[in-house]
This record gives structure tokens, sequence and C-alpha cells, in this order.
């Protein structure tokens, strides 16, 4: 949530930044501004709304080498031009822009800055003010960064200008991501690699409670105490052309398109010469020596993690329980003796699932985080991680990442099963090599797709998605997507469940989304269908080959049984995209919505 950015060297500083900020839009798109070093002080453009707008009112004369941009996910104060960043302190010496939440910034205003007059509504307006305020009572700006640091609760990446010293940025990091990237004659701050790709693929990444002071020649990190700390950089290894959407009108339909090429790709990593399933032995040994699996995620990573449950304990007779990040940190359930890990999460950032983390590696217990991006906080707290090779996921809405999750869960289950003698009863990589290919003609039926979406959700109000068994994941994975995108009201039920209270809301003509791809409760669900149907429901079921009946709106491709969530997903993707595209939606930034969700 939010992004930041911050360029020092010799080139033009004003369009690296805005760059910079159009690749870091995914994290928040409410307002957007960038901060210059300008010959006459600092010079501040700020807007309401995406980096396009704000890319109108820069002024392209204002001519600087160094500055700093932020592009704004609200938390403190509503979308607007006076919260955007970055923010001024009062005499305007200082400008500051910042990712994270400042918990206890009322009780800094009234303790120190009873005289000050704040102009927003934000908890960032109140770290400059704290700057400004230790430098007025004889610190030097080091200092008074570094005091004001040592007062803030919270989480924080931070960027901060000085009028009177035009070649240096103040950095500092806590719980929100940062990097710092290294040039020839120049230096980069970005909330993710991605951002500055552009001038540089060198970076180095900050630990928490760090402060960086960067001129163009030398980043020198620091800890609160004022110690040097030397790191090596790192390279990243980003693919340009990755973060681009090439010939694709958004990144949600690139990114559905790539999946048959990623399953192909992780089949590849996760196996050994003789061409058989093989991980980490580290990770095996932990999870065997546990007694229960607990896996922890939030939105698609958690339905990811329903369905990798039925992969752990059908192939490999692990027993496991899943549970939302946000609600486990303050509710934890009674552990068994020896629990292990799993956090699934696509960014790695995710604040909610990383205070998780951070509790249970107190408590000692091991954790392995599956992520597409090794390197990011989750990855680096946890004793092991499994990557998802998917590659960036731009759009907010996640697509790629939750079919490689269920392939990397169905891989380690198949794993841990051979491991304990156990026989799945087919070939996993043969069978995922099937699913890449029943993907790619599903890919291939957009048309078919998207007349569903006309017929079905061009202007309901409201939709349901029915499954059961493992269907029934799979239902609130697709809900989630459709309502994220189209905001229709759109809900996963448990076929049988739906009687139990939500039926009431059925009216003649609501949509209901059937999945039957299993074959032990087809029955069971097609009686779920003509319940809502005798009510009025307009039912679309979409069935796997083999388990078609008469009426059947959509056939998906025949794979294993144990694998059709990664295949019937895709039409649920796809509906849910054209579902958007013609309720005139923003489809790859839908409203309220940052990709990455680094606050909690
Ligand atoms: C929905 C979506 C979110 C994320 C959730 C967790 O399309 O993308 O529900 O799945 O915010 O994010 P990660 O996986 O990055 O931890």
């Amino acid at each position: 949530m939010c992004g930041i950015v911050g360029f020092i060297g010799e080139q033009d500083a004003k369009e690296i930044l805005l760059k910079g900020l159009e690749k870091l839009e995914y994290r928040g798109y409410d307002s957007a501004g960038i901060a210059v070093q300008a010959a006459n002080g600092v010079v501040v453009f700020k807007e309401k709304g995406r980096i396009a707008k704000l890319r109108e009112i820069v002024d392209e004369n204002v001519a600087a080498n160094v500055g700093i941009g932020h592009t704004r996910w609200a938390t403190h104060g509503v979308p607007s031009q006076v919260n955007a960043h970055p923010h001024r302190s009062t005499t305007e010496r200082f400008t500051l822009v910042h990712n994270g939440v400042i918990e206890n910034y009322e009780l800094l205003k009234n303790e120190y800055l009873q005289d000050v007059n704040f102009v927003s509504e934000t908890d960032t307006e109140v770290i400059v003010q704290l700057v400004e305020k230790q430098v007025k009572i004889g610190l030097t700006v080091e200092e008074a960064f570094r005091k004001t640091l040592t007062l803030l609760h919270g989480s924080y990446a931070l960027a901060l200008l000085d009028a009177d010293n035009p070649d240096m940025i103040y950095v500092a990091k806590n719980k929100s991501p940062l990097l710092v990237g290294t040039g020839d004659n120049f230096n980069v701050v970005a909330s993710d690699a991605m951002a500055m790709l552009q001038v540089t693929d060198q970076f180095i990444e900050l630990m928490d409670k760090e402060m960086v002071l960067v001129t163009k020649e030398k980043i020198t990190i620091q800890n609160l105490q004022g110690e040097t700390i030397d790191r090596a950089p790192f390279t990243a290894e980003l693919d340009a052309s990755d973060i681009e959407k090439g010939t694709y009108p958004h990144f949600m339909l690139k990114e559905i398109d790539e999946q048959p090429l990623v399953i192909r790709n992780i089949i590849q990593k996760y196996q050994n010469e003789d061409g058989e399933i093989e991980l980490d032995a580290e990770i095996r040994n932990a999870i065997l020596e546990s007694d229960r699996v607990y896996i922890i995620a939030c939105g698609t990573s958690y339905h990811a993690g329903l369905v990798g449950k039925q992969f752990m304990e059908r192939f490999a007779k692990v027993p496991v329980e899943v549970h939302v990040a946000s609600e486990f940190s303050y509710n934890m359930p009674l552990l068994t003796e020896k629990p292990f890990f799993i956090y699934i999460s696509q960014s790695g950032e995710t604040a909610d699932s990383r205070a998780v983390l951070v509790q249970t590696n107190e408590m000692g217990y091991k954790a392995l985080t599956i992520t597409n991006v090794p390197g990011s906080t989750l990855s680096r707290e946890a004793n092991y991680t499994l990557p998802l090779h998917a590659g960036p996921e731009i759009a907010v809405a996640s697509t790629k990442a939750y079919t490689a999750q269920l392939a990397v869960l169905a891989i380690l289950a198949a794993d841990i099963a051979k491991a304990k003698g156990l026989a799945i009863g087919f070939d996993l990589i043969k069978e995922l090599g099937l699913v890449a290919n029943a993907m790619e003609v599903l890919c291939n039926q957009k048309e078919e797709m998207d007349a569903i979406a006309k017929e079905y959700l061009a202007t309901t109000r409201n939709c349901f998605f029915i499954g059961r068994s493992v269907d029934f994941y799979v239902g609130l994975e697709g809900a989630l997507k459709l309502k994220e995108i189209s905001y229709i009201q759109a809900e996963g039920f448990a076929g049988g469940e739906l009687k139990h209270g939500t039926i009431a809301l059925i009216e003649q003509g609501t949509p209901v989304i059937a999945i039957a791809t299993q074959e032990h409760v087809n029955l069971g669900i097609r009686g779920n269908v003509k319940e809502v149907a005798a009510r009025g429901a307009n039912p679309c079921i979409i069935a796997m080959k083999g388990l078609e009946m008469e009426g059947d709106r959509f056939i998906v491709p025949a794979v294993h049984e144990a694998l059709a969530p990664l295949a019937v997903i895709i039409p649920l993707q796809l509906i849910s995209y054209y579902a958007a595209l013609h309720r005139e939606c923003d489809v790859d930034k839908p409203r309220n919505l940052a990709k990455s969700v680094t606050v909690e």
C-alpha cells in the first residue's frame, strides 16, 4: 500500500520519479505527488487521482536532479490533493513521503507539536513536523531524523528532503518494504525494484529500524544507534518486459493468459534430473517432524490455502488448518505440540500475514513462505521459501499467483507423500502438464466467457457461487474475483449451505454460478441448482467434461479431479474480467484496493 520512490543523480529526476510511480501504481492510486530539489528550493507537485493526472500538473520547466515521489492508498484522511504526499514542514524546509501507518501519531501531536498548524489529516505530517521540531531545538538533520524515528510506533518507509541540503535523501524503514538502488553517479529509493529497473538492477535490502543517508555517490546504512552497516547489493532478476502490458489491454488479461506457461515453469523448477518432484529436504523434514500444519494467508492466497489443505490431507495425510491471518494474530487457536506454519503470500509483504509470522517466530515455530517474491519480508523472515515462479503480477486481482500457489502446494503435498511412502495414485507432473494444456484451451475461449458475462452479469446487483467439496473453495475465489473488479455483490457458498439463510436473497433472475468438477458431489450440487432455480434464480453451471449434464452452460476440459481447481478457475477469472468490462470498471486498479497490503 502506497509506493515511494527517490532519485539523486545527474539526470532529470522528475521523469524518473514519474516513471517509477507509474510502475508502483498497483500499490495505491488515490493520489500521487513528487517533490524535487529545484534551484529555488524544494518544489512539490501533487494531485488527487492517478499518476496520469499528476503528470499533467508537473511543470516541465523545473530542472532538478534530486527528488522523491509517492502514490497513495489512503489510510488517514480521504483521498485529496491536501492529503496527498509529499508533506511539508511548516517552514517548508523538510518534505517527506511515507508508506505505512504511525499508530501513535495523535500522542506525538499532543506531546511535541501542540503549536503546529497541521494542514492535512494524515499521520505522515506528524513525522515531517517532528523532524523540523528537533532541528529547531538544535539537533543536526541526521540526529533529528534519527530521534524522530525512535519516537514513531508503527510501520514506515520514509524518504525525506531537506531544502538546505540538496545533496542528500534521508531514508528509513520499519515493517514497510523499501529498497535502495545503486548506479553510476546516482542512487535511488523504491518500495519495489520494479519502479527503478528503468535505471538500475542493483538493489540493497533494508532491514527494519534502519536509516539510510543517500547521496548520488554513496549509500550509508545505519541502525538507530548510528552504527554503520555494510550490505552488498543484489541483482534484481526481473525482466523489464514482464512488467509491461505489451499488446494486452489490461495486465489482468495478460496474467490470465500466462497461466499455462507459469504451470509449465513450475513443473520444470520443482523437478529433479530424473523428472521427479523434489523439494528442499529441510522443508520436507520440518513438515514430517510436525504434528500439524497451519496455513496462514489472506484473500486469494487464503483461498489457495483451502485447496492446499485438501492436497496435504489427501495426498500426504498431514492434518492442516487454514486461517485468515488478520484473525489469527489476536485469536490464535489452541496449537498442537509441534505445529509447522505455511505462509502463502503472492507479494510476500502482506502486513496481516507478517504480524502472525513475527508471533510464531517468537514462539520458536518453524515456517515456510510460499511466495512470488523471494527476498520479500515474509520470505526473509521464515525459515524456508518456496517460490511461485509466476513472474510479476501487476493487476490488483490475483490470477496467475493463485494457480501457481495451487501447483506449488500440490507439489509440496506430493513430496511429503513420497517421503512417507504414500502413493497419491497419479503422476502429478504429467497431470499438471495436462492442466497447463487445459488452461490453454480455456484461455482461447474468451468470446464464450464474454458472452456468459454479458448474459448473467452485465446488469445484476448480486451473484452467488456454489460448489461442494473443493468446488466450494473455488467458488469463494470466483466470488472474490468478481466482486473486487466488477463491484457486483458476489458471495461463494457451500452448495448445501445456501438454504440455511442466503437462499432468501434469491430473486427472479439472480445469477447463481454452480461449479461441478467433483464426481462424488455432482448430484448434490445439481440438487442445489434445482433448489435455487425453483425460486427464480438464473443458474450458470460450469462442469468438468465427463460430469456434464443437459443445460450446463460451460464445459471445462477434463483434468485430474484433484487438480480441477487449477482449470475451472480460468473461466471464473475470465467471466469476472468481462463482467468488469461490461460495467465499465477499471479492471487493473479497482476502487479502494491496492495490490500489496502492507498495513494491518
Ligand atoms: C485478490 C487479492 C487479494 C490478495 C491478498 C493477499 O485478488 O489479490 O485478496 O490475495 O491481499 O495478498 P498476498 O497474497 O500478497 O499476501
